[in-house]
């Protein structure tokens, strides 16, 4: 019983290691957006004209985001790129678990992926991932559709909306779409 306990406290400890220390590499923890976070942004989605290309959530964390989006958009392909290991295997489990099919989960940095075009991203980040993304975004042209991002803006992009949550935060969730094809060619 006693070799039981060590190893399950062995493993939250290295759990917990290896969380604090991607959390130092990339610059923000893998909490998730909440659950009404997750429905304003997935409505943002929703009455959009958008496509049908892939939703990707740059940097999914433990999957709360990309799963809720692959249930909601069943028809569409949702893609979440997550660098953090620990996150990223508990959000496979939850994949195979809920049998999300049209969901991929990638352990990767999306500053340095080939993002697919016509997509709308969502994002949950920090001030300098949001520049690293508007930059990358610019850099290589690509043509976005939507970008919902919970908490922090663009640096250099006024948002076409922002909606504010009914939390103590008053947490702003910014919405680029018309701005969207000409923010791309003119950064
Ligand atoms: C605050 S969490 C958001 C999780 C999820 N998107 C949500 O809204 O519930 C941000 C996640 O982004 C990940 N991340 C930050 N920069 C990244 C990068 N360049 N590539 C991949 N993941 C990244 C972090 O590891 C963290 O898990």
């Amino acid at each position: 019983m006693l070799f039981v306990e060590i190893t399950a406290i062995l493993i939250a400890i290295l759990a917990t290691l290896s969380i604090v220390r991607s959390t130092h590499k990339v610059g923000i923890s893998p909490v998730p957006s909440t659950r009404r976070a997750r429905q304003v942004i997935l409505a943002a989605v929703a009455d959009r004209i958008t496509g049908d290309g892939p939703i990707v959530d740059l940097g999914s964390g433990w999957g709360h985001l990309a799963l809720a989006a692959a249930r909601r958009f069943p028809e569409r392909r949702i893609i979440g790129y997550e660098l953090s290991p620990i996150p990223w295997c508990v959000s496979i489990l939850l994949k195979k678990i809920l049998g999300r099919h049209n969901l991929v989960f990638y352990r990767r940095d999306y500053l340095k992926a080939d993002l697919p075009g016509a997509a709308a991203f969502l994002c949950y980040l920090f001030p300098g991932g949001m520049q690293a993304l508007e930059e990358k975004l610019a850099r290589e042209k690509k043509q976005v559709r939507l970008i919902v991002s919970n908490t922090f803006a663009l640096p250099r992009v006024a948002p076409d909306e922002l909606i504010r949550l009914k939390d103590i935060y008053r947490t702003p969730i910014y919405i680029y779409h018309k701005s969207i094809a000409s923010m791309t060619q003119s950064l």
